[in-house]
């Protein structure tokens, strides 16, 4: 049966950037787009071109080596930022401008200090404007989570009869519940005129620890595009993560929907945002934490040696990562040490096997982990190697 694609917009070069001390040059950036375009996301957001001559320039590199993704630029409703988000994006092959303003009745008084008449106005503006460079504009209602359906509605209709592709649902703060952004896009996709005519798209915040939650209540609500980064970084508590809803739409969501993705480069491609970033990745992180496929405790390590689908859903082949891991702990059982012994050569009987489990426990009280090394020394000291 054929199933809904849902579009991956990887942020990770723009959003993800924005982040204290992830700061990349253009070397780098240019190597994670090339690094995005074969991971199979389908647009690349790769910088604020207004912001500083240096991104401007990596947008405009990132356009010339993109082969297959869209390149987006991001703009504020101001034609100064368009033209240079068009400007960056001229060699690109298939070049998107993201322009857009608040929405919220706080981002109306206390940021633009106007109303809300006035902020469709601009936002009708900036898209005619943006239009008139590119044919792909995406638009951007900023802290649509907390904006009122009813006025959301009516600037997303403007939106699109100025000529916007791409609607973007931000919810910039990270307040909703899933139920009400999912209700939200919803409501959109009912009651905004001409909504054939575009795509809605999720960018959720992390602040409540929803932006993964609330990416797929938005894709069951209608969303067919999520706005996300590798790894889940981003302003503050982060976005949503790229390797979290891919999975999910994978895993979980197939009969339904699916993606460009090709999952088996998600391992490295966590890898290599984090090592250019120097932003480690928390080791329970899911999909591609250090610990998202070990397994340390006795029960669990018996579990998975009999069968690992006793205690992975995922098999990690599939996100890219060898083989899972049976970590060597003071909660560790017989039946770990024994696959553990096995792999550095020690096919042991149950008689050594008693032996050796109780030089292992002295052992592992005084040591956080017994590495691989550790465990050689401790058996060379017992018996012959079998193997
Ligand atoms: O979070 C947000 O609202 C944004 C917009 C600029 C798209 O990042
Ligand atoms: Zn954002």
């Amino acid at each position: 049966m054929a199933t809904d694609k849902i579009q991956i917009f990887d942020t990770t070069l723009r959003d993800g950037e924005q982040v204290p001390g992830c700061k990349l040059n253009q070397d780098q950036k240019i190597i994670i787009a090339k690094q995005l375009d074969q991971l199979g996301v389908d647009v690349i957001e790769a910088g604020f071109p207004i912001s500083s001559p240096g991104d401007f320039a990596a947008v405009e590199a990132i356009s010339k080596v993109v082969n297959d993704a869209i390149v987006c630029g991001l703009s504020r409703s101001v034609e100064k930022d368009i033209k240079c988000a068009a400007e960056a994006l001229q060699y690109a092959k298939r070049p998107r401008i993201h322009t857009g303003i608040g929405t919220s009745e706080m981002h109306i008084k206390y940021k633009f200090n106007t109303t809300p008449d006035k902020i469709i106005e601009r936002a009708v503006a900036a898209v005619k404007y943006a239009k008139s460079f590119v044919e792909d504009v995406e638009f951007y209602a900023e802290d649509a989570g907390r904006t009122e359906n009813e006025y959301l509605a009516r600037v997303c209709s403007a939106a699109i009869a100025a000529g916007a592709t791409v609607l973007n649902i931000p919810d910039t703060t990270g307040y909703c519940m899933p139920f009400e952004y999912k209700e939200k896009i919803a409501y959109l996709r009912e009651n905004v005129v001409g909504i054939h005519k575009a795509v809605l798209s999720t960018h959720c915040h992390n602040d409540l620890g929803l932006a993964t939650a609330n990416a797929i209540a938005g894709v069951e609500g209608g969303a067919r595009q999520i706005e996300c980064t590798i790894n889940g970084i981003g302003e503050r508590a982060g976005n949503t993560a790229l390797e979290e809803v891919v999975m999910i739409l994978n895993h979980r969501m197939s009969s339904i929907f699916h993606t460009n993705i090709d999952t088996t480069q998600l391992n490295k491609m966590s890898r290599s945002v984090s090592d250019m970033m120097s932003m480690p990745v928390q080791p329970n992180k899911a999909i591609v934490g250090d610990n998202a496929f070990a397994h340390s405790s006795g029960i669990h390590q018996d579990g998975v040696i009999k069968n690992r689908e006793n205690y992975e859903i995922i098999d990690p082949r599939v996100v890219g990562i060898d083989q899972s891991s049976i970590v060597l702990t003071a909660r560790s059982g017989r039946a770990a040490l024994a696959y553990r012994a096995k792999e550095v050569g020690y096919n042991l009987f149950k008689d050594e096997l008693d032996v050796a489990y109780v030089r292992f426990i002295e052992l592992a009280d005084q040591k956080k982990e017994v590495s691989e090394a550790d465990l050689s020394v401790m058996l060379s000291g017992l018996f012959k190697a079998t193997a």
